[in-house]
């Protein structure tokens, strides 16, 4: 059973104010709250855990290596990744992209050599392909977009060519809230080419349980904030293939099985792509996270969140001069839009006024902006445990915005 005023309850923030107003919480798509047991997770590491891992033989170290080995082992199980050390914790998405970018373009990118992503990414899975391209001298490939906020996968088969090294593309976009049919994207590339695959989960992984071996990917990414964990804490999965075969992306302290004053032996995985002392209560928070959804169960999350969906979707299309940006049938909680000519940061500044969080601006997106030809919109992206009485209140205080701009 879904019981919403009990899950509303386990989120501590949910009952502060903002401007004298109940806190409404639209801006999940840029981080997620944190539920009680996540915070009381970390609050214990630091009461009664505190201490470095991998390092010690004293008990609260050799207790912590072993709780953080089981973190590891929780987001395995929840990836279905085959084996533990293919999960690697970096920072978060854009640190795992960048892992990816600098580890696998120095072992398999030259010059000529191609890389397709597509037109709805993040910054963060453009920019570092950006640049490794720029220092190899390969190529930068694109999949299109529709109106609708889809890929054109008709054109995915004519981008790929003998020269495609890698195909990086998101699972959920962030701004349009398209999810893409990730399976039916990486059959086509693996019928015509052996490029490798990486999808960013970051916008994903809230909504939904990513296999890894299902979808067949090579690399599947994500941030912990964004799945009801920490900040500063994210994953890489990586078929063992691949992350055997990189090099180390940074170097230091343990990722090393000996070093001498002339070389360095480096450990197995996932030790070797882990540098310097982590972020262990990130590690523990997050399958904490992982725990706290998997009680819920995905398939009660995506009914709730369709629910909220079609309703925003809904009464939002009856204000006059409102366009939804991203009107894919497949999508997630996520509802860009502007209204008029009004700029999305007066809208959300007035937002504000009335204690509600959306996103305003170009969401990391900016070459989608250019696709649409608008400068951004106003992004609200809603959870499990929002509300249509949340919903309603939005609506009101957006009226009242739209009366006061207009
Ligand atoms: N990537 C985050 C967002 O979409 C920050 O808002």
């Amino acid at each position: 059973m879904f019981d919403i005023t009990k899950i509303r309850d386990e989120f501590p923030i949910l009952t502060r104010t903002v401007n004298g107003k109940p806190l409404i919480y639209f801006d999940n798509g840029a981080t997620t709250q944190k539920p009680k047991q996540v915070i009381d997770a970390i609050t214990n590491y630091y009461t009664n855990q505190n201490s470095n891992i991998h390092r010690g033989v004293h008990t609260l170290s050799r207790e912590i290596t072993i709780a953080y080995e089981e973190a590891r082992k929780t987001i395995q199980k929840h990836l279905h990744a085959k084996f533990s050390h293919e999960i690697i914790f970096t920072k978060g998405t854009t640190d795992s992209i960048n892992l990816v970018a600098h580890c696998f373009g120095k072992i398999n990118i030259e010059s000529g050599d191609e890389i397709i992503i597509t037109q709805m990414e993040h910054h963060s899975n453009i920019v570092p392909w950006q640049l490794l391209c720029e220092e190899k001298k390969a190529i930068l490939k694109f999949i299109p977009i529709n109106q609708e906020g889809e890929l054109l996968l008709d054109e995915l088969p004519k981008l790929i060519t003998s020269k495609t090294k890698l195909v990086a593309f998101t699972h959920i976009s962030n701004t349009l809230g398209t999810i893409n049919p990730v399976k039916e994207i990486i059959h086509i590339i693996r019928n015509l080419s052996h490029a490798a695959i990486l999808v960013d989960g970051a916008q994903a992984v809230p909504h939904l349980q990513p296999d890894v071996q299902d979808l067949d990917c090579d690399f599947y990414v994500f941030s912990g904030h964004k799945l009801y964990g920490p900040t500063g804490v994210g994953i890489l999965y990586g078929k063992e293939e691949w992350l055997n075969k990189f090099p180390p992306y940074q170097s230091g302290g343990g990722i090393i099985k000996t070093v001498t004053l002339q070389k360095t032996e480096f450990a197995d995985l996932p030790l070797k792509l882990e540098a310097g002392t982590p972020h262990i209560e990130g590690g523990i928070g997050l399958a904490e996270a992982i725990n706290y959804v998997t009680n819920i169960g995905f398939e009660q999350i995506q009914k709730k969140e369709h629910e909220l969906l079609q309703y925003l979707t809904k009464k939002l299309l009856g204000i006059d001069g409102v366009t939804i940006y991203g009107t894919s049938k497949n999508k997630t909680t996520v509802v860009s839009f502007n209204v008029g000519d009004i700029h999305p940061f007066d809208i959300g500044t007035l937002l504000d006024k009335y204690g509600i969080a959306v996103r305003s601006g170009h969401h990391c997106t900016q070459p989608l902006w250019e696709f649409y030809h608008v400068p951004g919109t106003i992004r609200a992206s809603l959870s499990f445990y929002n509300t249509i009485e949340e919903i309603d209140y939005f609506l009101d205080a957006l009226n009242k915005s739209i009366r006061l701009l207009s």
